[in-house]
Order: structure tokens, then C-alpha cells, then sequence
């Protein structure tokens, strides 16, 4: 059974209705799923080595920035060797903004610059996720399970 950490930053609500979304399709496929917050759970980089795969949620503040309480990932994670490991990275921003969803670049940049192997689609919603956004978090956790499955064959081989 894979072991997932899904763990997010929201403000309103926003980026934990995507956070829910994943966590139910991951559910569904019999994953192990440790739901957490930056908030309120965030622990140590160390952490980040028990799981099989991570998926960080953040919502974005002023100028495309990263909200102050993923700052300590975003600094803390180089700690930890994380090349190789998989992650994926969605949020909610708002389109009006010039740079929409930029903490989710920042984070992914950051993990990829550190040779994690990132999904490649970095997934936004604007606003407050609709019904195909909701269907695009699941297809979102799809993808992450496919990489999972595919990883645990090469290492059965
Ligand atoms: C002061 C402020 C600044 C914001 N700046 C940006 C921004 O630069 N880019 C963006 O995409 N969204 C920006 N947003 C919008 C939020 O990211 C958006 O409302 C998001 O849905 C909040 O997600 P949450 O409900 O998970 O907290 C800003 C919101 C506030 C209140």
C-alpha cells in the first residue's frame, strides 16, 4: 500500500476543497493518506522521507508570493535528499492577479531545482474549485497513483 502526504496551505478554504478532492480519489485506490496543514502540522523536512509521494497545496498572496506559513518548507526542504521522489503541486490563486498561482511555481521550482521528480502539470484553480476543477484534482491524484503503480512494478522486476 502506498503511503501518501498530502499537505496544504488555505486561507479560505479554497485550496482544501482541492486538497479533499485528492485525498478521496487516493482514498478510493486504497492509498495510505496523512492529511496535514503548514498551519498547524508541519513537522520536519525528515518527514518528507517516509511517504512514497508528497502533494503540497498553496494558496498564493501578494505579487505571485508564497504565504508566510510555507516559507519554512520552501527554506527547510533542501535539508533532505529528495532527488528522485515524487511530488505534485496545486492550489487555488486568482486569475485577476498578474502572476495567478505563483506560489505553486515557486514551490515546484524549488523541488525540481532539488531533483525531486515533480508531476508536470502544476495544477491551479481560480477561485474556489467548480466541478471540473474538482474533476482535474482527480485526474491530478490519477496521475500520481499511475507514477506509483509504475514505480512499484520496476522495483518488483
Ligand atoms: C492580499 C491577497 C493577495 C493575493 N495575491 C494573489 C496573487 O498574486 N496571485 C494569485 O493567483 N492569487 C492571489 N490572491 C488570491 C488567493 O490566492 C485566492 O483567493 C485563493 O483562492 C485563496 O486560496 P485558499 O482559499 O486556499 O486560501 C491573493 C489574495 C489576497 C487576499
Amino acid at each position: 500500500m502506498s503511503r501518501v502526504l498530502v499537505v496544504y496551505a488555505s486561507q479560505t478554504g479554497n485550496t482544501e476543497l482541492m486538497a479533499e478532492a485528492m485525498v478521496d480519489y487516493l482514498k478510493a485506490e486504497s492509498c495510505d493518506v496523512i492529511i496535514k496543514t503548514f498551519d498547524f502540522d508541519w513537522v520536519e523536512p525528515e518527514e518528507l522521507l517516509e511517504y512514497d509521494a508528497v502533494l503540497i497545496g498553496t494558496h498564493t498572496w501578494d505579487d505571485g508570493a508564497m504565504p508566510y506559513e510555507v516559507e519554512d518548507f520552501y527554506e527547510e526542504v533542501e535539508e533532505v535528499d529528495i532527488s528522485g521522489r515524487l511530488f505534485g503541486v496545486f492550489g487555488s490563486g486568482d486569475s485577476f492577479y498578474d502572476i495567478f498561482g505563483g506560489a505553486i511555481d515557486l514551490v515546484a521550482d524549488r523541488l525540481e531545482d532539488l531533483d525531486a521528480n515533480v508531476l508536470p502539470e502544476r495544477l491551479k484553480a481560480d477561485l474556489e474549485p467548480d466541478k471540473e476543477d474538482i474533476e482535474r484534482c482527480r485526474a491530478f491524484a490519477k496521475e500520481l497513483c499511475d507514477k506509483l503503480q509504475s514505480a512499484s512494478i520496476l522495483e518488483k522486476i
